[in-house]
């Protein structure tokens, strides 16, 4: 018999399959079958059916075990299958962790991103809140513009200043707002050096008339906002501040003005006082001694040099007087046409030949209320001013007209509405160019060679004019000549009587009353007491205030006129007249001077009372003695 050994599930060496299989032959079939009854034949195909049985079930089993062997080995596959997708899978779930993880962290950060994006945001919004409220509080207009030109956004301040809305001006062309009147010189080509890459552009000064807000005076500025993605324009309003700095230099230029006439004023004054004294003597001493010539031409002559020359000092004394106000105006309701037809006789020599002369007085001119002497020098100096501007000849045109100016009428400025008289010289000179236009009324302002002129002409005008509650304005251009015009108020009063103009003594008029004439300065006493005796008055002189009184005081016998000086040492002229009145109650008074400060005398002469200016003539003192002896009324003469 043999024995076979098989280990069954030789990995684990669990168990062994013991086969024992008889060996073919007597011994060993003997030895192989179990006990029971041997029969021949049928033993053996029993036994070779036992043993068939015994192999068919001895494969089986080996198939059994290999299958079951190969069932144990695929499942062990299986399981190491299985074990190695458990580690995959484990592997698996380590990386999803570690994604998992990481997805956290990556979330944790894009919440602190967040967070932070919202506080940046915040602070954003705030900001623009911030730029906002400033851009709206600003008093500065700013207009906010694309690339393409348009309006983004205005502020409030520029709505107002230029009276615009957001409805009339966002998404505008900026030059076509306001009708066109952003189209501003100097703007187009500075947005243009924007657009091409400039970061901004310097400030610059332009004017411009917009529609209902008016002429404004801008200073414009622009430069690139937001990543050059719009264009900042500020635009600052100067007007006001301009109006302001004309207003103060055109105040510090009065203030100068009148601080020079102030000067020349005083130095006036003080020399003027002296000044007519000497001048009465020589003018009128030079017309006793042409009186007294006559029929010796060459003397005559002679005589009549110094007293043009004197003429001529009383004259400029006269201008400083007048340009600085300090004159004693005695003014008179007159007919300006009368003035100009005296001058025209007087003037149209003056002006030479080459100069034609044309007068265009309108009838029915209304009166005024003027010193006439001055309004006569006024008119002079205009015609002298003309002539100079036309040394090759010309047309010299005098005009008056009455006008009324209504309370819309501006044309005129500084004029309140009323009635006018206008006087109006022009010429057809070399004209006056704007620049020089602001000076010439300045006293000493002369374009004329040395010796020539003064400059004191215009000034002299203005101060009249001004004096006589009028204005003067000048219109002239380079080349087309110049147009003077004076306007005077219209007054509705009787013309006053004019004085006959002054010719020699002997056809002045005469008295015989007694005349006390006070006077320190001796030169002008003597003279005065000459022509006084010589018209046949009966003279008693004084040769000063005090002196005057006491014979007011002692004189036996009437007094008809006191005829005094007004600066006087001691007691004044005034002071004297007021003593004299209360001794002589109707005693009749008349004050002559070069200069007086004396403010209650000047007023007192502007109403009337008898004022003598000197230097005079002696017919002129002749005349004015008998008008204040013949005045009616009694207070006429007094201060
Ligand atoms: N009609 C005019 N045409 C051109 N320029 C004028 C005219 N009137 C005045 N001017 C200018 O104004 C300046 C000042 O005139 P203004 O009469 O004050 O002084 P003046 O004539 O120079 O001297 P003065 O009058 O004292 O002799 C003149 O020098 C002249 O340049
Ligand atoms: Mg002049």
């Amino acid at each position: 018999m043999t024995v076979e050994a098989v280990p069954l599930d030789s990995s684990q060496k669990r168990a062994t399959l013991v086969l024992f299989e008889p060996v073919t032959g007597a011994a060993g079939s003997a030895a192989a079958l179990p006990d029971g009854p041997r029969q021949g034949d049928m033993g053996d195909a029993q036994i070779s059916r036992l043993k068939q049985q015994l192999v068919d079930a001895k494969e089986r089993f080996l198939a059994a075990i290999e299958a079951q062997q190969t069932s144990r080995e695929e499942s062990q596959n299986t399981t190491e299958e299985a074990l190695s997708a458990n580690e995959e899978l484990q592997s698996l779930n380590e990386e999803l962790e570690t994604a998992k993880e990481e997805l956290q962290s990556t979330n944790e950060e894009l919440i602190t991103v967040n967070d932070e994006m919202q506080a940046k945001n915040a602070l954003l919004a705030q900001a623009r809140d911030f730029a906002m409220a400033i851009v709206e509080t600003v008093r500065q207009p700013l207009l906010v513009l694309d690339n393409d030109l348009r309006i983004k956004m205005a502020n409030r301040a520029f709505y107002r200043t230029f009276q615009s809305s957001s409805m009339e001006a966002e998404g505008q062309i900026v030059y076509s707002l306001s009708r066109g009147s952003w189209d501003l010189p100097g703007l187009r080509e500075s947005l243009d050096g924007l657009l091409r890459g400039g970061r901004s552009f310097p400030d610059f000064e332009v004017e411009q008339d917009f529609p209902g807000v008016g002429r404004r005076s801008l200073v414009l500025g622009g430069c690139h906002i937001n990543h050059h993605e719009m264009i900042l324009l500020a635009v600052d309003d100067i007007t006001d501040h301009k109006l302001a700095q004309q207003a103060l230099r055109r105040s510090e230029e009065h203030l100068r003005q009148s601080q020079k006439m102030d000067a020349v004023g005083r130095l006036a004054g003080g020399i003027a006082h002296d000044f007519n004294n000497l001048l009465t003597a020589i003018i009128g001493y030079s017309d006793l001694l042409h009186d007294s010539v006559a029929g010796n031409e060459w003397a005559i002559e002679q005589v009549l040099e110094i007293k043009t020359a004197g003429e001529r000092a009383a004259s400029l004394t006269q201008q400083l007087l007048a340009f600085s106000r300090r004159q004693i105006l005695q003014p008179k309701v007159l007919d300006l046409n009368a003035i100009v037809a005296d001058f025209t006789k007087m003037l149209s020599r003056l002006v030479g030949e080459r100069i034609e002369v044309s007068v265009n007085c309108a009838p029915g001119l209304w009166q005024v209320r003027a010193d006439p002497a001055e309004i006569g020098r006024a008119i002079m100096n205009l015609w002298l001013n003309a002539r100079d501007a036309m040394p090759q000849g010309g047309t010299l045109t005098v005009e008056t007209a009455n006008l009324t100016l209504a309370g819309t009428d501006v044309s005129v400025e500084d004029l309140s509405p009323g009635r006018y008289v206008t006087m109006a010289v022009h010429d057809t000179g070399v004209g006056i160019d704007a620049e020089m236009q602001a000076h010439i009324f300045e006293p000493f302002f002369t374009t004329k060679e040395a010796g020539k002129g003064t400059g004191l002409g215009l000034a002299t005008v203005l101060g009249i004019v001004e004096q006589s509650g009028g204005v003067i304005r000048c219109e002239s251009e380079p080349g087309r000549g110049t147009s003077f015009k004076i306007f005077l108020p219209a007054v509705g009063e009787a013309l006053d009587k004019g004085a006959s103009p002054a010719g020699s003594l002997g056809k002045a008029p005469r008295g015989s009353e007694v005349v006390l004439l006070v006077e320190d300065e001796d030169a002008v006493r003597k003279l005065a007491r000459i022509i006084l005796e010589a018209s046949g008055y009966v003279v008693l002189d004084a040769r000063n205030g005090r002196e005057g009184l006491a014979l007011c005081e002692t004189h036996h016998g009437p007094i008809d006129l006191l005829v005094t000086d007004v600066m006087m040492p001691e007691l004044g002229g005034r002071e004297l007249a007021e003593g004299a009145i209360k001794l002589r109650p109707g005693l009749k008074v008349m004050f002559m001077s070069g200069h007086t400060e004396d403010t209650v005398l000047k007023e007192g002469v502007q109403k009337g009372t008898a004022f003598l200016q000197k230097p005079f003539t002696p017919a002129r003192l002749a005349q004015k003695v008998r008008e204040t002896l013949d005045s009616a009324d009694k207070s006429a003469g007094q201060p």
